[in-house]
């Protein structure tokens, strides 16, 4: 498998204008080891991939779906304990795709084998990043339910690829995890020191960020370039929410998580770059508060979603 090294991927304009004080130590950091990560992580599985295909072909139908999906018992199995669960409260049960697709709809299906694929990827407890076990998770969750609950505030409909790329964001951190255990402290500093966003702060440590990383890993997995661009961008987005561009909605999701407490912690740096975001996209308070809300609602309805990790 052919991976990319980008060491710093930001325009040079970028680099001079946002962090005068950036300093690269990537010599200190093995970077081979974190190209074999990549290499080493399990790929995503193959039905997923082909849902991604389905959802964004005009041609393909509910059957088409179904077909794929029932070759993988264990991904059937959770999408349907996920259907029977308190966030869709059906009063009756579902016990086939068939009656799931009906019920719950193309797009929404689409999502819960999306989760059902990369549970595996987020199980154990991320050290590095001073995460719990599961917390990992319940952010790529909260990203993910936002993410669509934005569109619609937005009039627009439901995308299964920004539900992806908001799902997975962050996978990158999954691969630096070993790598922060011994930098974090480090990390922490630089974003005190140097009054730098995190990924910058991390970026600078440790010669990569978990943004380019995961975009890697979504390139080795064939995923579609909106999905890799919108990882690989999402801290630094270049467009504004409402156009065809990820990067700025998943950049608001995390921000709004984050600010929510839920996934790392979060600081100063990120309050003053929620605040310029808002600001820049014209977005209003109460368009924040509602969000907010909304998403601590959908979060307790998710509890199965969150307790398959
Ligand atoms: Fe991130
Ligand atoms: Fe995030």
């Amino acid at each position: 498998m052919l991976v990319k090294i980008f060491l710093d991927s930001r325009p040079s304009s970028d680099k001079k204008l946002k962090y005068p004080h950036r300093r690269i130590t990537a010599t200190m950091f093995d970077m081979a080891k974190v190209l074999k990560s990549i290499d080493q992580l399990p790929p995503l599985p193959e039905v997923s991939q082909k849902i991604l295909q389905l959802v964004n072909d005009p041609e393909s139908s509910a059957s088409d779906i179904v077909t794929v999906v029932r070759h993988d018992q264990s991904i059937t199995a959770n999408v349907l304990r996920l259907c029977n669960s308190a966030y869709f409260g059906f009063k009756c049960r579902i016990d086939s795709l068939v009656e799931a697709i009906v019920l719950i709809g193309q797009n929404q299906l689409a999502e819960l084998v999306m989760i059902s694929s990369c549970i595996h990827l987020f199980r154990n407890e991320h050290k590095g990043y001073n995460m719990k076990k599961g917390e990992l998770w319940r952010h790529a969750i909260a990203c993910a339910l936002l993410s669509q609950s934005i569109l619609k505030k937005m009039g627009s409909a439901p995308d299964h690829g920004l539900y992806t790329a908001a799902l997975l964001h962050d996978i990158g951190k999954v691969i630096l995890d070993n790598h922060m255990k011994d930098n974090y402290q480090q990390v922490i500093g630089r974003i005190r020191e140097a009054n730098v966003p995190f990924h910058a702060a991390e970026q600078e440590t440790l010669g990569i960020d978990h943004a380019e990383v995961g975009a890697q890993i979504m390139e080795a997995w064939n995923l579609p370039d909106n999905i890799v661009r919108g990882i690989r961008m999402h801290h630094r987005p270049e467009a504004r929410p409402g156009s065809k561009d990820f990067s700025s909605i998943i950049h608001l999701c995390d921000l709004l998580s984050l600010h929510k407490g839920i996934g790392r912690d979060f600081h100063e740096t990120d309050a003053v770059t929620l605040k310029t975001f808002l600001e820049t996209a014209q977005l209003s308070e109460e368009f924040v508060d509602s969000c907010t809300q909304e998403l601590g609602e959908e979060m307790e309805k998710a509890a199965a979603f969150i307790g398959l990790v």
